[in-house]
Parts: structure tokens; sequence; C-alpha cells
């Protein structure tokens, strides 16, 4: 029980630092590979965090023990952006939000949200089949994100709202940290407060529109404004839910069909095996699709006391990873892991596996509440886009993953696109 964690030491841990600076993504797994499930690295004299990457560990984190465990800093930050919504909040006032809000994420929610999703889809697939080469990553996220306004909220978002939603979007996740401008020593430019009081600006103007055409729905924008009127919730809080889901529910979305895009443009018989398919195979692709690139690559806590965790004691107050690319490439779990194989989901073989092997979604109470809208959402996308067109990669802009808040191609994806005839 009192036993120490391993972890490098002397030069390797040097090395384990500059591994991880440069690359996070292919650092981390190199250092699973020398250290195995469970172990520390020292990132400055006081601060630590601990990397698991075995499905059993996990799940003592995420499900067993997760009552010892809270949300760690990069969450808390998240906070300044996107106020405090389910993301981000802790104890009373997320298991309030999360039981006010689960009705609209019910069964046969997604499925009702398909014929709106369909529209936006339809008319995004006649936009790029104009312009033959698709710079995939930019136009999935402006989809994604029209979509979550309008299924989400119940409203129409202007063009030039949604190009100022997406560009403020961009600071929470980590891909546009400060403004440009701050290159520039006599302007003075708060990248993140701009970008704060850009997205309350248009959540609040959201909100009205809806209230204009009426609160009531049980999409998620209904049920909060019927709880903000039933007196359990505030405006304030509204508008940090609308943030949070907004954040939560288009970029994940977005990559994880980039992602998708990427594996099936290099495999013209998969793609006209999905022109005919019903939809298993397409569940399927979407499921190893984001084996091997799961857009929240990492999920990390905060021990809120001390914990045993693998045989070792973890103190209070610890940063955890839980390396989710890891988990999706474990041994125990995965033959040839590397190797991009739908089978795997056939479900003989899903049934064969550790119950925490595949946590695209997370696992336990903090796990993903868009879980089913974010696949229906996904198949639509994918079916529109293999019946539309043959895919084919642009190979002049090589494709290297990136791991940031999520997981992203470094320098974006380039597909051909040829109508089918
Ligand atoms: C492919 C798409 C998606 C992926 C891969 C994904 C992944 C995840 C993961 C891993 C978590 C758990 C994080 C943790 O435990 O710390 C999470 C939580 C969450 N997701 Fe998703 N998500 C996706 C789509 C969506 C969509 C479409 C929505 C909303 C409509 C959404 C809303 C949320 C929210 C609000 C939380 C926080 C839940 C809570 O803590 O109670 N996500 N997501």
């Amino acid at each position: 029980m009192s036993r120490r964690l391993p972890g490098p030491r002397g030069l390797r841990w040097l090395r384990a630092c500059w591994a991880l600076k440069r690359d996070p993504y292919l650092g981390v797994h190199r250092l699973i590979a020398k250290h195995g499930d469970l172990f520390r690295l020292r990132l400055g004299r006081s601060s630590e965090v601990i990397v698991v990457s075995a499905p059993e560990l996990a799940e003592e984190v995420l499900l067993r023990q997760a009552s010892s465990f809270r949300r760690s800093s990069s969450y808390r930050e998240l906070r300044s952006l996107l106020g405090d919504g389910l993301l981000s909040a802790e104890g009373e006032r997320w298991r309030t939000h999360r039981r006010l809000i689960q009705p609209a994420f019910q069964r046969g929610a997604a499925e009702a949200l398909g014929p709106l999703i369909e529209g936006r889809v339809a008319a995004a697939t006649t936009k790029w089949g104009a312009r033959g080469g698709l710079n995939v990553q930019q136009a999935l996220l402006e989809l994604t994100l029209e979509i979550a306004v309008s299924a989400l909220l119940g409203i129409e978002a202007t063009p030039a709202e949604l190009r100022e939603l997406l560009n403020a979007m961009m600071v929470p996740m980590g891909i546009r940290p400060t403004d440009s401008r701050r290159w520039l020593p006599w302007v003075r430019v708060d990248g993140r407060a701009e970008a704060a009081a850009t997205l309350r600006r248009l959540a609040a103007i959201f909100i009205r529109r809806r209230l204009e055409l009426g609160a009531q729905g049980a999409d998620l924008l209904g049920q909060l404004l019927g709880a903000e009127e039933a007196g359990a919730l505030t405006r304030e809080d509204v508008v940090d839910e609308v943030l949070n889901f907004l954040a939560a529910g288009h970029e994940t979305s977005a990559y994880a069909l980039t992602w998708t895009l990427y594996l099936v443009a290099q495999r013209p018989e998969l793609q006209e095996r999905l022109v005919v398919d019903e939809g298993e195979l397409t569940q399927r692709v979407l499921q190893e699709s984001m084996r091997l690139y799961p857009p929240v690559w990492a999920i990390e806590r905060e021990t809120e006391r001390s914990v045993e965790l693998g045989g070792f004691e973890v103190p209070a107050g610890r940063t955890l990873v839980v390396s989710v690319s890891g988990i999706h490439r474990h041994a125990s779990q995965w033959r040839t892991p590397e190797i991009f194989d739908p089978d795997r989901f056939l479900p003989a073989a899903s049934k064969a596996r550790h119950a925490s092997a595949y946590l695209p979604f997370g696992r336990g109470r903090r796990q993903c509440i868009g879980e089913d809208l974010a696949f229906h959402e996904m198949r639509i996308v994918l079916e529109a886009v293999v019946r539309s067109f043959h895919l084919s990669l642009d190979e002049s802009v090589p494709v290297v993953p990136k791991g940031g808040v999520t997981l992203r191609p470094r320098d974006g994806l380039w597909l051909r696109l040829r109508a089918r005839g």
C-alpha cells in the first residue's frame, strides 16, 4: 500500500519531459511503452502527473472510486471562459444541473433531431461538392457548430454569429490560446477575456431569440429555461450551460468525423460498402475510428483524498491522467492496435473485452451526456458524405495527430471529393 509509484529519474526524466513538451500525444505513448500501466512524472519542483493506461485502473478512477476524485485544474480553467457548467461543475451544483438537463438527452431525443440534422448536412454536402477539394476539419467544425446551435438551442444563428462563435470557441479549446495581436507590444489584448465576453454576449443573444420564439420545448434550452422559470436555475446558470454544451457538443464530433473521413478516404472498397450499408457498418467504422483517434484522448482528475490504486498509495491533491488513447492500444485488449479494423466492434469481439477497454465517452457518473446525439449526428454525416462523393486523400499535406485539449490533425485534413454519378 505504501509503495512509491515508479517513474523516470535523472536523465530519463529529462528526456521524458522533453518528449512530452514536444509532442504530448506521441510522448505519452512512448512513456507508457517504457513505464507501463501506472507511473508518475514529475513536471516541476512541486507538481507531478500520474499516468493511468490500463482498463482496470481507469475503471477504479472513473467508476469505482469516483467519489475520491474531482475535476483537475484544466477543467477549472475552462470556467473563466465557459462559466461553471456541467463540464467543470462539482458536487451539488453538478448533480442538480445534470438531473435538470438529462431529460433533453433521454432515449429517442437524438432520433427526434434527425430531420433537422439531415437538413443541415444536405446543405453542407451540396456546398462542399461545388468545391471539389475540402478543408475537412474547418468544414466539419462549421457544420457541427451550426447543428449544435439549432439542435440544442432551437434557434437559427446568422452566418456572422456562427463565424464569431467558432472563432471565440477556439480559445477554450486551446487552438487559439491568446489573441494573435499579442506580438504587437503596444496593443494590450487579453485574448481569453475577450473570447469569454464574446461567448457570453452571443449566448445572451441566442437565449433572447429563443424566448421570442417561445421557451417551451424538450430540447436543451427548453429544459434550461423551464428550470429558470421554476426558480431552479438563474439566467447566469443558463448562459453557463449553453456555452458548456456548445463547446462540448461540436468540436469533439467534428474531430471524430475528421479522423473517420481520413481513414475512409484511404479505403475505396470500404466506401463502396458504406454506400449500401444500413447503419451497422457505419457505426463500427465510427467506433473504430474513435478507438484509434479518440477526440478526448486524455481524461484528467485530481485526488480529493488519498486513494489506493494498483497497489500504490496516491496522496490527496495529485493529478491523474487517464490515457484514453493508451487504453485503446493496450496489449491485453487489442491485437495489432495500430491497424484500423472495424470488425473489432462486432458484438462477440466487443463482449470479450474489459468494460473499460474502450472509453471515447468516458465512464461512470461523468460519462458524456451527448453520446447518443453524437453517434446519431456522426452517422448522418458519414452516410451523406460517402453517398455523395468518392473520397481520396490530398497527400500534399501530411496528416500528423496533435494532442491538445482534443486530438486533431496538426495541419488539418484535405480531401478530394468526386461526385458520385
Ligand atoms: C464524438 C463526440 C464526443 C466525444 C468523443 C465526447 C467525449 C466526452 C468525454 C470523454 C466526456 C467525459 C469527460 C470526463 O469524464 O472528464 C464527455 C463529457 C461531456 N460531454 Fe461529450 N463527447 C462528445 C459529444 C458530445 C455532445 C454532442 C455533447 C452535447 C450535446 C456533449 C456534452 C458533454 C458534456 C456536457 C459533458 C460533461 C458531462 C458531465 O460531467 O456531467 N458531448 N464527453
